[in-house]
């Protein structure tokens, strides 16, 4: 029954991706069960560098990928990122939900005309998609696909209501044009479709490896992130029973993903963030701008307050911290180790805007790291990171009495590090024999 979920502690652009795709090496199945195409995962390999949006990192190892009920499923994207990966000699093998959401092009016009300026969405379409999902009546999934009556009644719904918005000017003519565009999704879509929980859990009883990848992170959780300065749906680890339709007696084990530092995108609080030079230089050298939408990240020290939090929310077993040569060259780096609010210390954050925004974060201060040779360094081992960094790890080992599995010294696929307890751990779960 061996099952691993990969889930961000920060507020997403962990690099899950690239820890998926690692860990892919092992994985039979890798399984999407939240967000859509408002992810941006990247992996870096052979050469190549593949932005993901909704089909799972570890597609690119060639392995299975199931996209989830959970999933907000925008048709256009999947094919075209199907067949980006097509022209680079993959052919994926992959099942979509038949419970999935439809995201349909009205959605993305309305998250860019309402959510996108306070919120500052990605404009993707995902909350209005969720929105209709959660009315039941103007929701379209991906087994809609094949019930054009039903189609139709939504339709028809949804152009009285976006003629009203002013969105819709003729709604006969919009009705023609959606479901010709549903006649084409149908069609193209038809060898991937299927039933996401038979083969989930068909996998696991099988003894099939399977490795859930989160998307965005837990302080985008929908009910347990910075509301409403989140996404519209479940990130935590939670989200994987619910979007995939799985007993959370069957999840093995959670690996949260954190970077050295933090950063955010779009609205909403963040209690360690850096303005000034210190933020340009962190921000150009990790690159720090979104794979969604280009927007350059707000950037800020590790806050452990928020992953403790997170710790909490998700039951986190193990943790990977990448983006550790971002931090290289600085003499000190910073840690937010507690969190005073109104004369109080909080160990743990509370998840509220009003309380976030009066943070103000206690810091413990410690030596940084030189810059290297990652690749040499990786050649090297656990060990052979450089002392400062090992040292940074070691503390955030106790003050979240979690151990650390992976570490990644840049994008690339070959620069991560696993640590020694890795294999132990795929050991223990029956992943790997010896
Ligand atoms: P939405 O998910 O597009 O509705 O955007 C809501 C909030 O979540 C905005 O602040 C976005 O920037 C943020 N967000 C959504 N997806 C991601 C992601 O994959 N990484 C980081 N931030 C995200």
């Amino acid at each position: 029954m061996p099952s691993l979920v990969v889930v961000g502690m920060q507020f997403g652009d962990e690099s899950k991706g690239a820890v998926v795709d690692y860990l892919a090496e092992w994985a039979d199945l890798v399984v999407r069960y939240n967000g859509g195409s408002n992810a941006g995962h990247t992996v870096v390999a052979g050469g190549h560098k593949y932005k993901l949006h909704l089909v799972p990192s570890g597609s690119v190892r060639g392995k299975l990928g199931v996209i989830g009920a959970g999933v907000a499923f925008d048709p256009e994207v999947f094919l075209e990122e199907v067949q980006a990966l097509r022209e680079r000699g993959i052919e994926p093998n992959l099942v979509v939900s038949l419970k999935a959401s439809l995201v349909m092009p009205y959605h993305k016009e309305i998250d860019s005309l309402i959510h996108g300026g306070k919120l500052g969405t990605t404009k993707r379409g995902v909350g209005p998609a969720y929105q209709d999902k959660m009315s039941r009546i103007t929701g379209l999934k991906v087994m809609d696909l094949y019930d054009r009556r039903r189609v139709k009644d939504v339709l028809s719904l949804k152009a009285e209501e976006l003629e009203f918005r002013g969105i819709v000017k003729d709604r006969d003519s919009f009705i023609q044009e959606m479901m010709s565009l549903i006649e084409r999704w149908a069609q193209a879509l038809e060898d991937y479709v299927g039933d996401d929980t038979l083969l989930v859990n068909e996998a696991l009883s099988q003894g099939k490896f399977v490795v859930f990848e989160g998307a965005q992170g837990t302080m985008l959780d929908v009910d347990h992130g910075t509301y409403p300065f989140v996404t519209s749906s479940n990130p935590i680890t939670g989200g994987v029973c619910t979007g995939v339709g799985l007993s959370p007696k069957l999840i093995d084990r959670i690996l949260g993903v954190s970077k050295a530092y933090t950063t955010r995108v779009g609205a909403g609080p963040f209690p360690t963030e850096l303005k000034g030079d210190l933020a340009a230089v962190i921000r150009d050298r990790g690159g720090e701008y979104g794979t969604t939408t280009g927007r350059p990240r707000r950037v800020g020290w590790l806050d452990l307050p928020m992953l403790r939090y997170s710790k909490l929310v998700n039951g986190v077993d193990y943790l990977a911290i990448r983006k550790l040569d971002v931090l290289a060259g600085l003499e000190r780096v910073k840690v937010a180790v507690s969190y005073e609010i109104d004369g109080q210390e909080y160990r743990i954050a509370p998840p509220y805007v009003r309380e976030l925004e009066k943070a103000e974060p206690v810091y413990e201060e410690l030596d940084g790291w030189e810059e290297g040779d990652w690749e040499e360094v990786v050649r090297g081992g656990w060990e052979a990171q450089p002392k400062g960094a090992l040292k940074y790890l070691e503390f955030l080992e106790r003050e979240l009495e979690t151990p650390v599995l992976i570490t990644g010294w840049g994008p690339q696929r070959e620069l991560t590090i696993p640590s020694p307890r890795l294999k132990d751990v795929l050991r223990e779960m029956g992943v790997i024999t010896q």
